[in-house]
Order: C-alpha cells, then sequence, then structure tokens
C-alpha cells in the first residue's frame, strides 16, 4: 500500500498520535511515514523527541501526582490524553479557537493545546475526568444533560470546564453574561440555545 505523507498538522482534527495513521478532518486516512519525521516536525515530534531534552515534570492532575518524562515541546493536551490516559479533553482545531481542550490548571482555564506540558510542572490540573465527585455528577454536568446542553458532545468537556469557572466568579449570571463568558468556546453542533440554558440552570442548581 502507498504511503501517503501527512501534510501539516492544524490540518487534522483529533489525530491519534499513538498509532500509525492519522484521520483527516476530510475523512481521509493519512499514513505516517515514521521512516521520514522529517515530513512533518510537528507530529513527528512524537515519534522521536530530541535526544537529551527530556524534562521531569510533577503535576497533580485530578488529585494525583504525577511524573513523567516529557519532550519540552510536549503540549499539555497530548500529556493528559497520551501520557495519562485522560481523553475527556479533546483536541478541536489546535490552534487555541475552539476551547476543547480546556482544562484548569490552578484554578484557572486554559486551552491546554496551547499550553506546554512543562508549563504545568508543579501546578494542579483538573480535567472533565476529574470535575464531578466520585460516583456522580457536577451541578454543571447535570444541568447539561437535563437541558440537551450537548449534541455530538465533542465540545462538551472545554464547556464544562469554562462554565464551572464562569459561575465560580459569577454566581448569578445574566444570559448575556453567559454568552459572553463562552464566547471561547465553539460548538460546531451550534447547540448554543441549551448550552446557554443549562448553564443558567446549573446556576441556579449552585445557588439553591
Ligand atoms: S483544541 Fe481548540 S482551543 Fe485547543
Ligand atoms: S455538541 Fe457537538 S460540538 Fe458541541
Amino acid at each position: 500500500m502507498p504511503t501517503e505523507i501527512i501534510g501539516p498538522a492544524w490540518k487534522f482534527c483529533n489525530y491519534r498520535s499513538n498509532s500509525e495513521s492519522v484521520d483527516g478532518a476530510c475523512g481521509r486516512v493519512y499514513t505516517l511515514d515514521t521512516s521520514r519525521p522529517e515530513a512533518n516536525p510537528r507530529l513527528a515530534n512524537h515519534y522521536s523527541p530530541r535526544k537529551g531534552a527530556i524534562l521531569n515534570i510533577q503535576v497533580t492532575v485530578n488529585g494525583k501526582a504525577q511524573e513523567r518524562e516529557v519532550d519540552p515541546r510536549r503540549l499539555l493536551v497530548h500529556f493528559l490524553r497520551d501520557d495519562l490516559g485522560l481523553t475527556g479533553t479533546k483536541i478541536g482545531c489546535d490552534t487555541s479557537q475552539c476551547g476543547a481542550c480546556v482544562v484548569k490548571m490552578d484554578g484557572k482555564t486554559v486551552k491546554s493545546c496551547t499550553c506546554l506540558a512543562v508549563q504545568a510542572n508543579g501546578s494542579d490540573v483538573t480535567t472533565i475526568e476529574g470535575i464531578a465527585p466520585e460516583g456522580g455528577l457536577d451541578p454543571v454536568q447535570e444541568a447539561f444533560w437535563d437541558n440537551h446542553g450537548l449534541q455530538c458532545g465533542f465540545c462538551t468537556a472545554g464547556m464544562i470546564i469554562t462554565v464551572d469557572e464562569l459561575l465560580r466568579k459569577n454566581p448569578n449570571p445574566s444570559e448575556d453574561e453567559v454568552r459572553e463568558g463562552l464566547k471561547g468556546n465553539i460548538c460546531r453542533c451550534t447547540g448554543y440555545q441549551n448550552i446557554v440554558k443549562a448553564t443558567l440552570a446549573a446556576a441556579e442548581a449552585k445557588r439553591s
């Protein structure tokens, strides 16, 4: 089977760095020629980290201490998804525009596609897997469930983490304030009405 060389990383949606193939946003399957990592230096980093440039990081993720060796160029989102297996955090645009990758770092939301894993060294990171009490749902998750605040669910982890922070800062937001607070999160299913409704319901549930 002929091998195609993959194109720039920004063309791809949610690629799987640990596999030999990469799902393209256009639906085509591209095969990474691992014998020629220079074909795409960014993705090649997953396969051949520079020798001698590995750093040790210690991060508390969802309350659990983690220690790993990482390439200095490794993104936080890849560290979470590929090294720790926390795949609830999604990669949408990979360019800091969609908010699918939002996690909390030391209590503040960050786009983990735009943050290096080494920048999280010594931090406390919370992903969607760590937001709920064990065996239950957080009030924001509950409200998204009750108000049909998700369709395909791809944006949902980032939305919920963002809403969580929004409601901590403003426990009684107006609809306009919710829309303003969520402007960094894009829902490709365009289900904004119910996302806003769910956020207002979560605010009410948290206040009562
Ligand atoms: S993947 Fe879109 S903002 Fe990070
Ligand atoms: S529910 Fe599909 S992208 Fe938001």
